[in-house]
């Protein structure tokens, strides 16, 4: 399969953002690790992040004959882009929303997320073994 992985705002700090709920490996990092897992053998990776809500729908729409399956950590944008939420919707691929930390356990503004009804699936609050989860759902 080819796996469309988009990171949307501030994750690029990882490491250094609050690493007691993100943890202190960087984004490159946890992508490699992704990559690198024996899960992800035989399928074909592309990664994206963007701080841009226009850049992740312009990734979205431009990936969408390539990608089979897409994993979405959309950042704070999950609880309020309609837009990004349009996009999934419209390029009619299943996408599997993702969190580090367990949104639902934070701040009031954080337990609504506006993807989850056009995602097939949503896995929260494992770190980076969010992502795995989320491929395994993706390539069964
Ligand atoms: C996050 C949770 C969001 O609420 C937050 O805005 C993020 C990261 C997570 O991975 O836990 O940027 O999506």
């Amino acid at each position: 399969m080819n796996i469309l992985v988009v990171n949307g705002p501030n994750l690029n700090l990882l490491g250094t953002r609050k690493p007691d709920i993100y943890g202190t490996e960087t984004l490159e990092e946890l992508m490699m690790w992704l990559e690198n897992s024996t899960e992800s053998a035989n399928h074909n990776f592309k990664f994206y992040q963007s701080n841009h809500e226009g850049e992740i729908i312009d990734t979205l729409h431009d990936e969408r004959h390539w990608a089979d399956g897409v994993l979405i950590n959309a950042g704070a944008y999950t609880h309020y882009s309609y837009a990004i939420r349009d996009a999934i919707e419209s390029i009619d691929i299943p996408a599997i929303e993702i969190h580090l930390s367990d949104p639902s356990k934070r701040e009031d503004f954080r337990k609504t997320s506006v993807l989850s009804s056009v995602c097939i699936d949503t896995v929260s609050g494992l770190g980076k073994n969010s992502y795995l989860e989320g491929l395994k759902i993706l390539i069964k």
